[in-house]
């Protein structure tokens, strides 16, 4: 991803409305924000408000109704919907607060899986070897690769879906409310983590969160409630 000197994320004026019975729903309006490459960060706002959408928005999941989204040099609201799928192969990790791991497969299948469908096309030799360096670098310990989700704590389940975003070694990590179901000793050793991979990998990290403590391990926040009127109206 070639950024030179501008930021790697641009989101310029989008608005976000969804289409209702007898009207629209806006929850993003005139919406926008830059992040440097190799920054960390938190977004809050309240539940509701529009934080999943926005990270779907930059994250190439989703479409803005209006306004552009930069990343790098790829223009994320003129690419096709092929065209983005292979952008966030190459180029965005997710993590989820409910870790999206398949429970019939084992730690070192979900940490492959993005290897597999990305059409990166390694053979299983160098999977395996890059799906063993992402889950070291996610600090879960090899006696638990074997393992089914189920098998696991919360936090470890984490640190497979921090695995997992992290084998296809992307830029980009993108993380929604990732200690949302964790209790408080947990979600700070997944906030330590992701700090530690922002400083010593300079993996650029957006979270969002309604969490203040979670925020404080981000060298930035946003507050986002007067962009957002859902969360206008609930405050
Ligand atoms: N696919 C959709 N179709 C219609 N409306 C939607 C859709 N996705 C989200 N919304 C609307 O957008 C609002 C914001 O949703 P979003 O999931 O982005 O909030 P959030 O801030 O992430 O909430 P939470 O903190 O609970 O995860 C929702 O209340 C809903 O009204
Ligand atoms: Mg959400």
């Amino acid at each position: 991803m070639n950024t030179g000197s501008r930021p790697l994320i641009r989101v310029q004026e989008i608005t976000k409305a969804y289409p209702r019975r007898g009207g629209e729903i806006v929850v993003l309006e005139d919406f926008s924000l830059e992040v440097a490459a190799g920054e960390f960060l938190a977004i809050m706002a309240p539940s509701g408000s529009g934080k999943s959408t926005l990270l779907n928005l930059i994250g190439g999941v989703d479409r803005a109704t209006r306004g552009e989204v930069w990343v790098g040099d790829a223009p994320l609201h003129r690419l096709s919907e092929a065209a983005l799928t292979r952008w966030r192969a190459e180029h965005v990790g997710f993590v989820f607060q409910l870790y999206h791991l398949l429970p019939i497969l084992t730690v070192l299948k979900n940490v492959e899986l993005p290897l597999i469908g990305s059409g990166i096309g390694l053979g299983r030799g160098e999977r395996r070897r890059k799906v063993a360096a992402a889950l070291t670098l996610a600090g879960l310990d090899e006696r638990f690769w074997g393992f089914k989700p189920m098998e696991l704590s919360g936090g470890q389940q984490q640190r497979v879906g921090i695995a997992r975003a992290l084998v296809t070694d992307p830029d980009l990590l993108l993380c929604d409310e990732p200690t949302g179901d964790l209790d408080q000793a947990a979600g700070d050793a997944i906030m330590a983590l992701l700090q530690d991979l922002n400083r010593r990998y300079a993996k650029t990290i957006v979270l969002v969160t309604h969490d203040p403590h979670a925020a404080e391990f981000a060298a930035r926040t946003v507050h986002l409630d007067k962009h957002l009127p859902l969360a206008a109206a609930s405050a």
